[in-house]
């Protein structure tokens, strides 16, 4: 069986009920992998167990059930080589925006002088359009502008795999555009690994190789693997001229709208087998000659299962 980059295998987690009696399962049987050098992009509703999934990732969380694999090794717990943007920007308040960077740095390249750590981190704030604001402590930053230093800070690090909880959620349309254009840059020219939630359908189309689908909790599980089969590089003007954009947004808002609920009220992936992988789908090349608008689940493009 070949390896793969990341394996997640039979992920669960469960928390006692409020009540005293029994658990809730908030999130069962995740299995997915991703390969180096993916960009995977993870779409669910509120509390489906997103966030709970990346901090497993990041090494921040245990599972209840089941475990991860990377590069061959168990994780169990954090490490440098996983870089990670959590969702509410998490500085050290007693640091600048530079020594929040630095101190990231400094941990990753221990032997770079004091004037390369220097440098570096005020590459990577300047590209988050954050120079100006180097000297200023996050009380007195925007909350856009901490979680620009935040993002700047997991990028500085170089990590091999990046874990980004919806990394662009407070930031404006202008400058979240120039920084998804930093980071497919930065990803394209690295082999990193990128694992993403957010809540953007039109963004996951526009930055990722694929779509992990989560239905809604509780027992909350990963219902399809999306590919995202457009050409790249992908112009944020020019992908709305293309027919296929629309036929995968329409299938990923179907997920959302109707499918993400049938498939815990036992459509979709209630009659799928206990460990296996979500089936894999290619609304681009499997659905020309579909409506815009899927009305039923007749009209649901053919899936095919991978090993
Ligand atoms: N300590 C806890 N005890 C009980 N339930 C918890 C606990 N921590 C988290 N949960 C539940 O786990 C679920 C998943 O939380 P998580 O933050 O992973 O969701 P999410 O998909 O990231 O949501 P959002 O899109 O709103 O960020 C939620 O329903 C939450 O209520
Ligand atoms: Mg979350």
């Amino acid at each position: 069986m070949t390896a793969h980059f990341l394996e997640i295998r039979d992920l669960a987690k469960r928390f006692p009920d409020p009540d005293g009696q029994g658990e809730l399962t908030v999130f069962e049987d995740i299995n997915f992998d991703i390969e180096q050098g993916e960009f995977v992009c993870i779409i669910g509703h509120s509390g489906c167990g997103k966030s709970t999934i990346l901090n497993i990732l990041a090494g921040l969380d245990e599972p209840s059930q089941g475990g991860v694999v990377m590069g061959g090794k168990e994780v169990t717990g954090p490490s440098l080589d996983r870089g990670v943007v959590f969702q509410n920007h998490s500085l050290l308040p007693w640091k600048t925006a530079l020594d929040n960077v630095r101190f990231a740095v400094r941990a990753r390249y221990k032997d770079w002088s004091r004037q390369q750590v220097t440098e570096h981190s005020r590459r990577y704030l300047s590209m988050v359009g954050l120079e100006q604001a180097q000297d200023r402590y996050p009380s007195q930053l925007s909350g856009g502008m901490r979680q620009r230093v935040g993002i700047a800070r997991a990028f500085a690090n170089q990590p091999n795999l990046l874990l980004m909880d919806e990394p662009f959620g407070a930031l404006d349309a202008l400058t979240r555009g120039t920084i998804q254009d930093e980071l497919v840059r930065i990803w394209s020219g690295t082999e990193q690994t990128v694992f993403m939630i957010t809540h953007d359908v039109d963004e996951a189309i526009l930055l990722a190789d694929r779509v992990l689908l989560m239905s809604n909790g509780p027992h909350a599980r990963v219902a399809e693997s999306v590919r995202i089969n457009l050409p790249r590089p992908r112009d944020r003007a020019e992908i709305l001229q293309d027919p296929a954009f629309y036929t995968i947004r329409n299938h990923l808002m179907h997920f959302l709208v109707e499918r993400s609920r049938q498939s815990q009220e036992g459509g979709d992936t209630a009659d799928r087998p206990w460990g296996s992988k979500p089936p894999e789908v290619d609304p681009a090349s499997t659905s020309a000659e579909a409506p815009a608008t899927p009305a039923g689940k007749s009209e649901r493009p053919q899936v095919r299962a991978v090993q």
